[in-house]
Formats: C-alpha cells, sequence, structure tokens
C-alpha cells in the first residue's frame, strides 16, 4: 500500500527522501513522487520505481530543506503520472499533500468545491484534501487550523503530510485510521508511515494517536488530538527509540527478501518461541496478564484474518478442536465484518495479522465487539500496530520486519504461537498432562532445528521449478490440517510466478478438479505420514491414472515411489503436531523458484501490496 515519508532540517533532504521511499518499496506501488520547496514547489512524479524518481531527481537538480514524499498504490484512478502524489491546490501559495487511505466522502466534497471554482487534475481522492485545505486556507490563514478544520470534514481512513509553499518551515501530519508516526532527530524532523523508512535519519520514534495533527519544524514539532475537539487539545506522546536493525530491512548477501525472509525461519520462530524454550512449563502470561482468567472462561474460539494469516487460522482449527477440544471457527475478515452472525459471550476472538494494519481485520474485530463478544487476542509481528492495541489479549511474533509482499517467515511464526495457543488452551482447561506438556515443549525447541534441515530440500525444488514454470495452472493437493497448507502453496504460487494454482481437499479431487487434469496442469501433493496418507495416496492414483503429473513432497517414511509422472521430494523428519510448519518450506521455495524462472518481481508482485490498509 501507499507509503509516506517527510523530512525537514537545515541540510537538502532530498536523500532521505529517496532512502526513506526505497525502504518502503516493499509495501507495493505502482507511482512514486515528491515535493521540496527549492524556490516556490519543486513538484517530481513517476509511474517507474523509486530509481526512476532518483534519476529525476538529478536531471531536475531537486534539493530543498523540506519536502514530501510518496510511494502509491492505486485504489481512486489508474496508476498514472498526473494520479501519482503529490497532489496540488491553491494559486498565491500552493498546498501540496500526500496520502495513504482513503477518503469515502471525497465525491460529495468534490462536487462542492467545483461548485467553488476548484480545477481537479486527477482522478484521486487525495486531491479533494488538497483543494479542501486550500479552500479553508483562504479563511483560516494557518495551515495547521486549516488542516485541522478540513480533517472535521473528512471520512475515511487515513494519513496525511501537508506543506505549504509560502511557509516552507513547516510540514502538517495527521492520522486518522493508517498509521504514521513522527521521527525526532537531531538535526531535523521526519514523518513516514513505517519506521523502516526513517533509519538513517533517526531512531527516536513517536507513534502517533487516533486524531493527532502534528506541525513539524527543523527544532521543534507539536502535536495535538483533533479527536474530540476540531482545534484540537495539545497533547504529550512518547518518544520510543526503535531498536529495528538496518540489516533487518537490507537484503544482505540475498537477492531477494522473500529469499531471505525464508532462510530467516529458523531464526523467526525460534525468537517467537524464546519465552517457551527457557521454561519448564507454559505460562498462560505469555498472551497477557489477563489470559488464564480469559482462557479458563472461554468455551470456543473465532478466528479472523486475510490472506496468509487466514491459512494460518485454518490450520490452527485442526489443532484446537482435535488437542483443546473446542469449537473453532475461522473467517476471512472481509466476509465477517459484513455478516450478521450470532455472537456468544465465552467466545475468545483471535485476529492474526503480520502488519496489524489491515483494514478488514481491523474492522472485523470492531464488528465482533459490537455484536457482543468480550473477549479477543491479537496474534501479530507489529507491536506498535492498530491491532495490537485494539484486543484484550496479545501475542507478538518475532519475525523480524517482512518486508516480500508474499508472506513466509509471517506465517510458520503465526503457526508457531498459535500452536502455543492450542497447548495453553488445553492445558488450562485441564486436557494436557505434565508429561504431555514436557514433550510439547520438547518438540517446539526442536522446531529451529527442523527447519533447518527443511531447507535443505531447497536443491531438489529448483529443478522441479525448470519444468513448472513453462505451465500455465497447477492444483496443489492436502487433506486435514495440510489442506491449508496446500492453499498457502496455491497462493505463494500465484502470487509472485502468476501461474494461477488452486487448492483442493485431495478427497474433493473427484467432485470437479479431475475434469481438468491433464499433462499440462501439475498436481502438488503434499503428504505427510499421518493417519490419512492411504486416502492421500488414492487421491494421486486417481491423478496418475489420467496422465497427470504428480509433484509430491512426502514425509520421509511416507513410502510413495517414485515413477513416470510422479516426482518425490521427502522431508527428512515427521514431526506429527509441527508437520504443517514443516511442511510449508518446499511449497514456499518452489513459488520462488518458479517465479525466478519467469523473471518477475518477486519481492514486489504486480497489483499487490504488503499491508492492505484500504477495504
Ligand atoms: C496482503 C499481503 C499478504 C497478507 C495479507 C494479510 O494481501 O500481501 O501477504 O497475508 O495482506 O495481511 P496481514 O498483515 O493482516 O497478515
Amino acid at each position: 500500500m501507499c507509503g509516506i515519508i517527510g523530512a525537514i532540517a537545515n541540510v537538502d533532504i532530498v536523500p532521505v527522501l529517496l532512502k526513506g521511499l526505497s525502504r518502503l518499496e516493499y509495501r507495493g506501488y505502482d507511482s512514486a513522487g515528491l515535493v521540496v520547496v527549492n524556490d516556490g514547489l519543486q513538484r517530481l512524479r513517476t509511474t517507474g520505481r523509486v530509481s526512476e524518481l532518483g534519476k529525476l531527481v538529478i536531471q531536475q537538480k531537486a534539493c530543498g530543506l523540506a519536502g514530501i514524499a510518496h510511494t502509491r498504490w492505486a485504489t481512486h484512478g489508474e496508476p498514472s503520472e498526473r494520479n501519482a502524489h503529490p497532489h496540488l491546490s491553491g494559486e498565491k501559495s500552493r498546498i501540496a499533500v500526500v496520502h495513504n487511505g482513503i477518503i469515502e466522502n471525497h465525491e460529495a466534497i468534490r462536487i462542492r468545491l467545483k461548485a467553488k471554482g476548484f480545477k481537479f487534475t486527477s482522478d484521486t481522492d487525495t486531491e479533494v484534501i488538497a483543494h479542501l485545505i486550500a479552500f479553508k486556507l483562504q479563511e483560516e490563514k494557518d495551515l495547521f487550523k486549516a488542516v485541522c478544520l478540513s480533517l472535521a470534514e473528512l471520512q475515511g481512513a487515513y494519513a496525511i503530510a501537508v506543506m505549504e509553499e509560502a511557509h516552507p518551515e513547516r510540514i502538517v501530519v495527521a492520522r486518522n485510521g493508517a498509521p504514521l508516526l513522527i521521527g525526532v532527530g537531531k538535526n531535523g524532523n521526519f514523518v513516514a508511515s513505517d519506521s523502516s523508512a526513517l533509519l538513517q535519519s533517526t531512531r527516536n520514534i513517536i507513534y502517533l494517536e487516533e486524531g493527532d495533527v502534528a506541525e513539524l519544524h527543523s527544532h521543534n514539532y507539536r502535536i495535538v488530538n483533533c479527536l474530540h475537539n476540531q482545534l484540537g487539545d495539545i497533547v504529550e506522546r512518547t518518544i520510543h527509540e526503535s531498536h529495528l536493525s538496518s540489516d533487518a530491512v537490507e537484503l544482505g548477501p540475498y537477492a531477494h527478501f522473500m529469499q531471505k525472509e525464508i532462510f530467516e525461519q529458523p531464526s523467526a520462530v525460534a525468537n517467537t518461541l524464546e519465552m517457551v524454550f527457557n521454561a519448564q512449563s507454559i505460562s498462560p502470561n505469555l498472551f497477557g496478564n489477563e489470559a488464564e482468567n480469559i482462557f479458563s472462561r472461554v468455551k470456543n474460539i473465532l478466528i479472523i484474518a486475510c490472506g496468509t494469516s487466514y491459512h494460518a487460522g485454518l490450520v490452527a482449527r485442526y489443532w484446537i478442536e482435535s488437542v483443546a477440544k473446542m469449537p473453532c471457527n475461522v473467517e476471512i475478515a472481509s466476509e465477517y465484518r459484513y455478516r450478521d452472525s450470532i455472537a456468544d459471550p465465552n467466545t475468545l476472538v483471535v485476529g492474526i495479522s503480520q502488519s496489524g494494519e489491515t483494514a478488514d481485520t481491523l474492522a472485523a474485530l470492531n464488528h465482533a465487539k459490537k455484536l457482543g463478544h468480550h473477549y479477543s487476542l491479537a496474534i501479530c509481528n507489529v507491536p506498535e500496530s492498530a491491532l495490537i492495541r485494539q484486543t484484550s489479549l496479545r501475542f507478538l511474533t518475532r519475525a523480524g520486519p517482512e518486508i516480500g509482499v508474499a508472506s513466509t517467515k509471517a506465517f510458520t511464526t503465526q503457526l508457531a504461537s498459535l500452536l502455543l495457543l492450542t497447548v495453553t488452551l488445553a492445558k488450562i482447561h485441564h486436557l494436557l498432562s505434565k508429561d504431555e506438556e514436557r514433550h510439547i515443549i520438547g518438540a517446539l525447541r526442536h522446531l529451529p532445528v527442523a527447519l533447518q534441515i527443511a531447507l535443505q530440500v531447497e536443491s531438489q525444488v529448483k529443478i522441479w521449478a525448470k519444468s513448472f514454470a513453462k505451465k500455465r495452472h497447477a492444483l496443489f493437493l492436502g487433506r486435514g490440517v495440510h489442506y491449508p497448507i496446500a492453499m498457502e502453496g496455491a497462493l505463494k504460487l500465484k502470487e509472485i510466478s502468476y501461474i494461477h494454482a488452486e487448492a483442493y481437499a485431495a478427497g474433493e479431487l473427484k467432485h470437479g478438479p479431475l475434469a481438468l487434469v491433464d499433462n499440462e496442469m501439475p498436481v502438488v501433493a503434499i503428504a505427510p505420514n499421518d493417519q490419512l496418507l492411504g486416502k492421500l495416496k488414492s487421491n494421486l492414483q486417481e491423478v496418475h491414472a489420467r496422465g497427470g503429473e504428480l509433484y509430491v513432497f512426502a514425509d520421509v517414511d511416507a513410502q510413495i515411489i517414485e515413477s513416470k509422472n510422479l516426482h518425490v521430494i521427502r522431508l527428512a523428519e515427521h514431526t506429527g503436531l509441527l508437520s504443517p510448519i514443516l511442511h510449508t518450506i518446499p511449497l514456499q521455495l518452489l513459488a520462488y523458484y518458479v517465479a525466478l524462472e519467469r523473471g518477475t518481481d518477486v519481492d514486489k508482485p504486480r497489483n499487490l501490496a504488503k499491508a492492505v490498509t484500504v477495504e
């Protein structure tokens, strides 16, 4: 999704803007732009990459002491230069705006402003903000006040940064439903939608809260909160020191962030489970101080999420129902939020999200609360995200920043956390003996090593990827707890290689998809040695007998023999409950190497965004 960076200092800030934008590239974008005050507003925009913007900066000698910049992921209006941010308004003293999120009432405001003579040059909702502020400035000469008054008329979730040509000594920024933070530097102040964009300038970060509007100067800043008062009351916000290492957001020796993140999984899972490794027993407090009390009251679980996080929830359903013996529903957030479902006060609502900013997941959790659900838990990778602030309990996956749009280490750390949740629930409800608990802790301690071993299939997967890359469609099959893993494998492949891939519960094959099977339709199967293996083997026979080409990821002891059109890669260990976590690894590698073969933009697949902060 869109990204914002702004800077005001006593030196040229253009390099800071460009570096910040390049750090925001991972969020997904289709155009980029910046404005600096350099003897008037100087605006550069491109539908190319941030590196293209860098070339424009050199050609047009852009420099300045204050500026705002943006990467845009199109929502209103096609990806084009005229729709790229910043958007300008005003005549005598122009203003410039960059914006993340969506203004829901933009059409009504546009009609009003057009009637007052404002000329629109883009199809974006953002331009409405620029003209509205310019309009308010006609009466209210102060930009800060004009912004506050304009925000009172805007509906939607957004973050903005605004500059005025006549007063280049300040940037005004505001947050309402989309993340925005201030970086407090020694020689300047900064604003960004993501702390990784500020690492080169400062580690002192203020996370703005809902309704905050701030004015930044090179040596000071002030924040007011306009949630209950149009013109706002001054508020103090804590400065946090960011511990994000720049290595975490740099590629290092890897070709892509996705590759780096796939190989980081052993350490990401180890970090996530660190508190368990050092303990003799699992403490409910890992989920928050109130966890024991809440967990002992809940009788069923409702999981809400989107995309890959939703797949993690689907895996958890199998675990929760079989180990913790609780009914568990898993809902796609964008569906749940508009459904009149029946609330049960004994339900624990679990929101899973890597970013903690996914608009549908946040709205679905609010919807659950309004329906009468009391207990909520966030499983999230970003400590300062909106999701974390919204729930009664929380568990942080400690995967570190995930940059590749296709989620990998976030997924496996979510699974590790959900397994921990399962055993905690089972323990509190007296369904787990001491021995069983010790056994599970032992298995979790071994998980990072098991993941390391699973990664060794890389060279075999690379060979498969060569023939796979020539195909246009693929089917993924799994059964039981590995069915959602098949779904995740299909999602990874379609996201980054653009091969059409669908997952089916293997038992459903003969109810439709078998009609598609021929030698042009590779079928990927996940074949762990579990109680469903016999059934799965029959399903594979059905494919084989019809000339389909099978690519099977089996457990070492699954006894599936290679033959013509039946290729097998074996995972070295058979790990019971943890099996879905390990079986994810070869599927991620397959998607990655197929995408490499096809020459796609692995980390920034077309049309997709990392954090979907709009509905
Ligand atoms: C986007 C990302 C996916 C992610 C999904 C949910 O579609 O590209 O990788 O799984 O959003 O995101 P969340 O941050 O809520 O897990």
